[in-house]
């Protein structure tokens, strides 16, 4: 299961790749993150802490000339990317890191993608997504192995970010079919799930993997369960009015992350970028935490 050779890991300051790395050092990997000179001060000594585990840290950018990129690389067999940007980092910057691993001699590739089923969707469906797609095809010619780990979306996400869970007012809000199966997992149970394709000589192609799968009728009753709160469960429409909504917006505003979250929900609820089938059983010592359990640990947080 677990390889002598070291990874080599891109966006360790962020949120998900933090705990990826923090996986990897766990499996007693030895680990090296890029670093960005001028990156927050306090992202970087959370890293820095974890220099007493071994981790070894190495500044530069995946924007930086391949040469250089290269270097920092040195003679990690596998390169984790857990960025997050605009098409400068998320394409180009990809693409960049995927041809300074080449040239670094390293064999294998796990891109920044950690989505709901990228390769089932179109153009338009989800800009970012788009750019995940974008960069596959750019660096589709790698003689790397490309690892693309797909974990539907992040608990943290589900009830944060994305809107749906207001708890001052008591409310699920969801678009279209309450029993649609929407696949989702919590931040360190994607990391776990990382940390084990990149550490699995065995791995290969996309791997799809889930801590949930609900439906919001199943969300909402577990957040229910978790919370001892009763929540009204609100309808907001069709999902034909979700994308209604989201044309709506886009007209409105010049910034695309401003209705980003609607256009996951739509990819979501029409079961569009459902994952086919799971690669959990692939690693069964990995047991995910239930959206239940999660929201119950979260909030006895202190
Ligand atoms: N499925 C879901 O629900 C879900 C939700 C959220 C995120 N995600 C995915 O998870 C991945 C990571 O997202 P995140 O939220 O963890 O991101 P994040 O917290 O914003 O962290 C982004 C990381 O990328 C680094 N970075 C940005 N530009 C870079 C560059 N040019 N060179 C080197 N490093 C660079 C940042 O470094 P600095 O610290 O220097 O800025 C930081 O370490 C993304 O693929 C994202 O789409 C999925």
């Amino acid at each position: 299961m677990t390889t002598t050779s070291s990874i080599f890991v891109a966006g360790a300051t962020g949120l998900l790749g933090g705990r990826i790395t923090t996986a990897l050092l766990d499996q007693g990997a030895p680990v090296r993150a890029l670093v960005r000179p001028g990156t927050d001060g306090d992202r970087r000594a959370a890293l820095a802490a974890l220099e007493a585990r071994g981790l070894e840290l190495v500044e530069g950018d995946i924007t930086d000339p391949v040469e250089k990129l290269a270097a920092a690389i040195g003679d990690a067999t596998t390169v984790v990317s857990a960025v997050q940007g605009g098409p400068d980092v998320i394409v180009d910057g990809q693409v960049n890191l995927v041809r300074a691993a080449e040239r670094a001699g390293a064999r294998r590739f796990v891109p920044s993608d950690f989505a709901i089923d990228i390769t089932k969707l179109e153009d338009g469906d989800n800009f970012m997504i788009d750019w995940r797609r974008q960069a596959a095809a750019a660096y589709g010619d790698t003689s790397l192995e490309v690892l693309s780990v797909l974990n539907g979306a992040f608990y943290e996400v589900m009830i944060g970010f994305m809107g749906i869970v207001d708890w001052e007012a008591g409310t699920v809000s969801h678009w279209g079919d309450p029993d649609q199966p929407l696949d989702m997992t919590s931040i360190a149970d994607t990391a776990a799930f990382t940390a084990a394709v990149a550490l699995d000589p065995r791995a290969g192609g996309t791997r799809r993997f889930a801590g949930e799968v609900l439906s919001m009728r199943r969300f909402h009753q577990a957040l229910e369960r978790a919370t001892g709160r009763t929540l009204a469960l609100v309808n907001l429409g069709t999902a034909d009015d979700l994308r209604a909504e989201i044309t709506r917006r886009a007209g409105l505003s010049q910034n695309p992350f401003d209705y980003v979250g609607l256009q996951y929900q739509w990819c979501m609820v029409t079961g569009k970028a459902k994952f086919d089938a799971l690669d959990n059983a692939e690693y069964p010592h990995i047991k995910p935490v239930s959206l239940e359990d999660f929201v119950r640990a979260d909030r006895s947080e202190p």
